[in-house]
């Protein structure tokens, strides 16, 4: 399972990249504003710090405008992977620039029908989010399931990425859902490494090696 960062914070980036293992990134215009530079200096920093797939979304809402802003947002970088809604124009984006050889995220997927829409288009990725769905009240996780049995059913190439994960657990169930990666903020990555009995052992190790050699 590959790991993305699910942040545009630099900060946040450097520290995630010197654990050596985050394979890329995802933003949302949401995370892009919280940082307040535009998007395209912050992806060109973004890609300087991980070396790997970098969404970057378009805001354009009409098919035309996403096609033009995809090509100018691969130009920053070849890492960039061009991030469109499940939408109809953004189906239609998703055709037209995989069609070109250009990689596409289709976001904000909510649905193994809309899954289905987004591989037949030709999808890089899908992000299907996990956590907004057990937001309402519905198991997110379901989600990942149903899209992963759907795409090995057909052999298709999409990826599905668990995206909007919360928590060590989100990140767990979707590796037993075979989810091909798993975006996060850094606070769930960081998460993931806690356990209290590893605390304790290494106390313990380190207290036995002290009484032993005296350092
Ligand atoms: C995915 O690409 C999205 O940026 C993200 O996972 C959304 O997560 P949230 O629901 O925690 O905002």
């Amino acid at each position: 399972m590959k790991f993305f960062l699910d942040t545009a914070n630099l900060d946040e980036l450097r520290r995630g990249a010197e654990w050596g293992i985050v394979d890329g990134v995802t933003t949302n215009p949401s995370l892009i504003a919280k940082e307040g530079r535009p998007i395209k200096e912050q992806v060109a920093k973004i890609c300087e710090i991980i070396d790997g797939p970098v969404s970057a979304e378009v805001v354009a809402v009409d098919a035309k405008g996403m096609i033009a802003e995809g090509k100018e947002l691969i130009k920053i970088h070849e890492n960039i992977v061009v991030k469109v809604p499940l939408t109809r124009d953004g189906i239609e984006a998703c055709s037209a620039l995989s069609k070109e050889g250009i990689r596409v995220n289709v976001t904000l997927c909510f649905s193994p029908a809309q899954a289905i829409l987004a591989a037949k288009a030709g999808a890089y990725f899908v992000s299907p989010f996990v956590g907004r769905l057990d937001d309402i009240g519905q198991t997110g996780m379901d989600l990942i399931r149903q899209i992963v049995a759907i795409y090995e059913n057909y052999q298709f190439d999409t990826q599905v990425l668990a995206a909007s994960l919360r928590g060590p657990m989100h990140v767990v169930e979707s590796a037993l859902a075979g989810a091909h990666i798993g975006t996060m903020p850094y606070k769930a990555m960081d998460a993931l490494f806690n356990h209290p009995l590893t605390d304790k052992g290494l106390e313990q190790f380190l207290a036995d090696h002290k009484k032993a050699f005296g350092a």
